[in-house]
């Protein structure tokens, strides 16, 4: 397998070769960890000399975009202790970061470690690791204890951190290590990062989420709300500028509630804006909203930036009031419906996206047209539709009156539908118009186009070479294909 292209690693000032791992290992973090990745420099070399070549690893990831940030650190870490990176699962060392937040997430995992106990089976000196979301739930861990003892090495989602000092455990051992901690109050900064792009980057300006919305298991497996200083934050994206990054995407659960815990507070438009003074960074993406804590300071915010993208991901999970009220969502639809047409007005040509549930337990027929209301009054860019989830411990699934399946699939047909006529007719309109796509990789189908991004976040294909890759080009957008288009270079680079 071909080992990961394009890919930029963030190192940082610590030496590995200065680190003495005969001494005892250090207490204060990340020094810690840096000891320990030493430690595996010295297994992953003598594996060098044993098979002639180096270890070969491979992170697999299946959660949201704070999951795939996660994962890049992993990779970081790996690769300073001597792995090298590869796209396969025939591998020397396997991790998975995983997701709960629907069942068919789990699923997916459970799944693939089947393949992964035959391939171990031919390979006994693999090891195989598990972490994220799943990790927090206890049934898991039973699970994994009882039915996969193949696996090597289980952690959760708030000692990620340790990852360097676990794996160095794992390598020594033959019984499963398992570290879990119930939660974490600890960031831990400066550990290396492997970035997937070069041109664009995650950086999580907060973690976990206080809101506990009656379906998400999010609160549960991710931890109370904990904001990263605005320090570190502005730092960390310093230092992406300096290392050829233009795009920026703040990943936190409800960013909008960033810097309550600070200990001095700071708003999330407060830090935009601090943001926005870095030289090089050309795009500023955020995600995920809240409705119920976006301010008017961040709509003013939006509406003056030059370097905020024009699209914003607004969940709406119900039109209904009455469902959002059982949501624990603390909005309804009006409140939503208001919101909406306040950013219009100071951001006019803004691209809406949003995620939305079908089947929530109670919910009615009238409850759902509820929900087709608004997604017509709004007409999203895009939107994301889950068919609702029980997720165990959660307070919606204690509730008895379960939408039976037949039932939610007639719904979540019909809202595709719609979802897809709004999206179609809001990419039509901007046919012929001409606008600025950040360039991001030789289109897989055709390598005589290229693919890019516009600012609210529509795909555009057009011919050109792959020198433009990370480049923000002028692109005419000549054929709408419903959700993307084709197109054709419009004058200079920018
Ligand atoms: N923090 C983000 C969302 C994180 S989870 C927010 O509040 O918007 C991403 C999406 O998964 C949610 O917006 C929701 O639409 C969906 N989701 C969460 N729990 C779910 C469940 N139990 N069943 C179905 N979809 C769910
Ligand atoms: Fe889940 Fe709600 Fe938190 Fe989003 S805001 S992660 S949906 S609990
Ligand atoms: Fe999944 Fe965890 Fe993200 S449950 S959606 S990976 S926060």
């Amino acid at each position: 397998m071909a080992e990961r292209e394009n890919s930029r690693k963030m190192y940082n000032e610590i030496n590995l070769d200065k680190i003495d791992i005969n001494a005892n290992p250090p207490t204060e973090e990340p020094a810690r960890q840096y000891y320990f990745m030493a430690k595996c420099r010295q297994y992953t070399e003598q594996f060098q000399e044993e098979h002639g070549r180096i270890p070969m690893a491979h992170v697999q990831n299946y959660g949201c975009q704070m999951n795939a940030r996660d994962s890049e650190k992993l990779a970081g870490i790996l690769e300073a202790m001597g792995y090298g990176l590869i796209d396969s699962e025939e591998a020397d060392f396997v991790i998975y970061n995983t997701c709960t937040v629907r069942e068919n997430a789990n699923n997916k995992v459970w799944g693939r470690l089947g393949y992964l106990n035959v391939y171990k089976k031919k390979h006994p000196h693999m090891k195989i690791a598990l972490c994220g979301c799943m990790m927090q739930e206890a049934d898991v861990i039973e699970k994994i204890k009882k039915s996969y003892r193949f696996v090597d090495l289980v952690f959760g989602t708030h000692n990620i951190y340790k990852f360097a000092e676990l794996l160095y455990t794992a390598l020594q051992q033959n019984d499963m290590v398992i570290d879990i901690w119930k939660d974490t109050d600890k960031i831990v900064e400066d550990l290396p990062v492997e970035r997937k792009y070069a041109f664009k980057s995650g950086v999580n300006i907060m973690f976990g989420c206080n809101n506990f919305c009656s379906y998400c298991i999010v609160p549960y497996v991710r931890g109370r709300e904990r904001s990263r200083k605005p320090q570190d934050i502005l730092r960390e994206i310093k230092k992406l500028a300096a290392d050829g990054v233009v795009e920026i995407m703040l990943l936190g659960q409800n960013v909008n509630s960033y810097g309550k815990n600070l200990h001095e507070p700071m708003t999330f438009a407060q830090l935009l804006s601090e943001i926005e003074k870095i030289e090089g960074i050309e795009r500023i993406r955020f995600m995920t909203s809240h409705p119920k804590d976006l301010s008017d300071e961040l709509i003013a915010v939006m509406g003056k930036s030059r370097k905020i993208c024009n699209h914003l991901h607004l969940p709406l999970q119900s039109g209904s009031s009455r469902i959002l009220k059982e949501m624990n969502r603390r909005y309804d639809k009006e409140q939503y419906l208001a919101l909406v047409a306040k950013i219009r007005a100071a951001v006019p040509d803004i691209a809406l996206t949003t995620d939305i549930i079908v089947g929530f337990p109670g919910e009615t027929e009238e409850d759902f047209l509820e929900t087709m209301d608004v997604v017509k009054k709004v007409g999203y860019e895009s939107a994301f539709t889950f068919i609702y989830s029980k997720r165990t411990g959660t307070p919606a699934a204690a509730k008895e009156e379960q939408i039976p399946e037949e039932v939610v699939k007639d719904r979540f047909d019909r809202l595709l539908k719609e979802v897809q006529r709004c999206s179609t007719a809001r990419a039509e309109a901007l046919t012929g118009r001409t606008e600025e796509v950040l360039v991001e990789e030789v289109n897989e189908q055709d390598d005589t186009l290229v693919s890019g991004r516009m600012g609210n976040n529509f795909i555009v294909h057009f011919p050109g070479d792959k020198g433009l890759i990370g480049k923000i080009v002028k692109v005419k957008l000549k054929e709408c294909k419903g959700f993307y288009f084709y197109g054709e270079l419009d004058g200079q680079e920018r």
